[in-house]
């Protein structure tokens, strides 16, 4: 019989506590919630009203659930109030010393049997468990932000933990509707062991002056599908938290570079701008603890014409190559109303685009998306040439022919003499160095990056590759031409792996790590990115979709660039690639996909 937990007292009312509170009063439980003091409370009971309001106006609870919802919570000051509860959650500040001094009390205060358990973030539940008298009764409920609204609780036991406290915690997990995966005591646990290294990341783009931070945030929504950019996450998780979270994560994970804090996060923890919970953190919000973002002046202008200051006209663009993204990229042209020369190697080549080109739009029409109209005013938009002379008059060249340098300098060098002055010149690549080709051109400034994603006709996201040497009117066409095809362009300098691909590698790469490592499972951690932090698919899923190989090859052109001793490939990667275990297209990759 799982044990019955009928009252929880919950330490802390702040970002995650409040949520706790939430969490146990929506399902039926009883809770007394605690503070350090009456300022304290009364902000977490305005945080708490404000979420269930919320709930409310959404229509995700009814008003007479909400009324007894908060009849089941009660607050006090202090912890001596918790003597009678079956199980306490603290969710104070990541500080190990203020975490042991409250479980020392809440080990005296506390009936002998009641399970005292830390929302920590990272640091270490044992050295929590040993500042009480019961270390076999102390365990980790690492809850995910917002509380109500994520799936995922990670049950951290540590050596001494006993079993029983383990199955009733899980128990009770299963009672709140949450899914549980149960691991060991390690520092981020599964989630943010992936995650922080990727938001501290993304933090040293935006301290760079890499990307702004709207383009970094849009960049990972729109081409991982994530339900929020990093600086947005960061801003939700708090930057104190996250700092003190980093910190512990550097000090107890090995002293990976990755992930000690970004300067500029101590610089803003230090200047009180916390994240949504103060107001202001990247971004700022209609008043603290609004999720509501307001402009401020480093909000970009939106409006169409300031998108196109000093862009250049463009009504003709050419496009060069013969495959997917070529294929792709013309579809998204001429269906813009753009007319678009498409030169391959051959006028079979060219044969092959075109009916690849009409399939897709096809299926277009079939599906409703395209009327029959549009779908012959998009191919008659299209001319069909084996030679780059035809380029001689368009105002646009988009390159995405095979990913060699050698092949793509040429290939510039060629355009260069034909194509007229003023043209911008465009590499679709993505992972060669933007620069190299613009420097076989006589126009370096007239040349930038257009990094389309895969399936370029569904993918909403452009990023924009300016290099040292691209022109601000150049950047500012591309960016123009982008919104004209009705995608986002997000602007970045010429790195490895641009912005998404810097962030979403590295990332999967730990994964496979953390699988090596024996830690947990391909589906726990698949589970803990979906249900925990809202990623539309686990690590391991993708791998096999996007193609271990293909992960390999842009994890170690990653590491050979930017020398980040974290970037190295994991071997286990490599020893799949190797054994030809590639994804999907083999059908085998982290998992079988023979009989699907
Ligand atoms: N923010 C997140 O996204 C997130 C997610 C999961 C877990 N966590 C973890 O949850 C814990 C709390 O983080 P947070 O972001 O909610 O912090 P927070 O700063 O938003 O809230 C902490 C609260 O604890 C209160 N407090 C401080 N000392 C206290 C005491 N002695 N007694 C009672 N209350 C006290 C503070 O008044 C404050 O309201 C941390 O361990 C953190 O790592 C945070």
């Amino acid at each position: 019989m799982a044990r019955e937990f009928s009252t929880v007292g919950v330490v802390g009312l702040g970002t995650m506590g409040a949520g706790i509170v939430e969490v146990f009063a929506r399902n039926g439980i009883d809770v007394l919630a605690v503070e350090i003091s009456e300022p304290a409370l009364e902000r977490g009971r305005a945080t708490l009203k404000g979420s269930t309001d919320r709930a409310v106006a959404k229509g995700k609870l009814a008003e007479a659930d909400r009324d007894a919802l908060h009849e089941r919570v009660h607050f006090a000051v202090g912890l001596d109030a918790l003597h009678s509860v079956d199980l306490v959650i603290e969710a104070v500040p990541e500080h190990l010393d203020l975490k042991q001094r409250i479980f020392a009390e809440l080990d005296r205060v506390c009936r002998p049997e009641t399970i005292l358990a830390t929302n920590t973030s990272s640091l270490s539940v044992t050295e929590i468990s040993v500042a009480t008298s019961r270390p076999n009764q102390v365990i980790g409920i690492h809850f995910f932000n917002p509380a109500p609204v994520m799936k995922l609780v990670e049950v951290v036991r540590t050596v001494v933990t006993a079993p029983e406290v383990v199955a009733d915690v899980e128990a009770l997990c299963a009672r709140l509707g949450k899914v549980d995966v149960t691991i060991n005591d390690r520092a981020g646990f599964i989630a943010n062991a992936l995650l922080f290294g990727y938001l501290n990341h993304a933090v040293g783009m935006f301290e760079a002056h890499y990307a702004t931070r709207e383009d970094i945030d849009a960049a990972m929504k729109l081409g991982c599908g994530l339900p929020m950019g990093p600086l947005a996450l960061m801003d939700l998780i708090g930057l104190d938290t996250a700092y003190e979270i980093l910190d512990t994560m550097y000090r107890r994970g090995g002293r990976d570079r990755r992930h000690a804090p970004v300067p500029l996060l101590k610089q803003m923890v230090t200047a009180g701008l916390l994240g949504r919970k103060s107001g202001r953190g990247f971004y700022t919000y209609e008043r603290p603890g609004s999720p509501v973002v307001v402009p401020d002046e480093a909000t970009p202008p939106a409006t169409e014409a300031a998108l196109a200051d000093g862009a250049r006209a463009i009504t003709k663009v050419g496009v060069v190559g013969s495959g997917t993204m070529a294929t792709g990229i013309i579809e998204v042209f001429a269906k813009a109303g753009y007319e678009v020369v498409s030169v391959t190697r051959g006028m079979e080549k060219s044969a092959t685009v075109c009916e690849a080109l009409k399939t897709s739009l096809n299926k277009g029409v079939v599906r409703g998306k395209l009327t029959e109209a549009d779908r012959d005013a998009a191919l008659g938009r299209i001319s069909w040439s084996a030679t780059l002379d035809h380029l001689a008059d368009v105002d646009l060249v988009v390159e995405a022919v095979v990913e060699e340098l050698s092949v793509k300098k040429a290939l510039f060098a060629s355009l260069d003499e034909i194509c007229k002055p003023g043209v911008v010149l465009a590499t679709t690549t993505s992972s060669l160095p933007v620069i190299d080709v613009a420097m076989a051109t006589h126009r370096p400034a007239d040349v930038v990056g257009l990094h389309f994603f895969n399936p370029a006709p569904v993918m909403p996201l452009v990023e924009v590759v300016r290099t040292i040497r691209t022109s601000p009117e150049a950047t500012a066409t591309a960016r123009a031409v982008c919104a004209a095809l009705g995608k986002t362009g997000v602007v970045c300098g010429d790195r490895s792996g641009f912005i998404v691909n810097a962030l979403l590698f590295p990332y999967l790469n730990d994964a496979v790590k953390m699988l090596e490592a024996s830690y947990s499972t391909a589906d726990d951690i698949d589970h803990a990115m979906k249900l925990g932090c809202g990623y539309p698919m686990g690590p391991f899923e993708l791998l096999d979709v996007v193609g271990l190989d293909v992960s390999l090859a842009i994890q170690r052109e990653l590491y050979l660039e930017l020398r980040e001793p974290g970037f190295a490939p994991a071997p286990l990667l490599e020893h799949l690639v190797t054994a030809g275990y590639l994804g999907r297209k083999t059908r085998r990759g982290f998992r079988d996909h023979s009989h699907r």
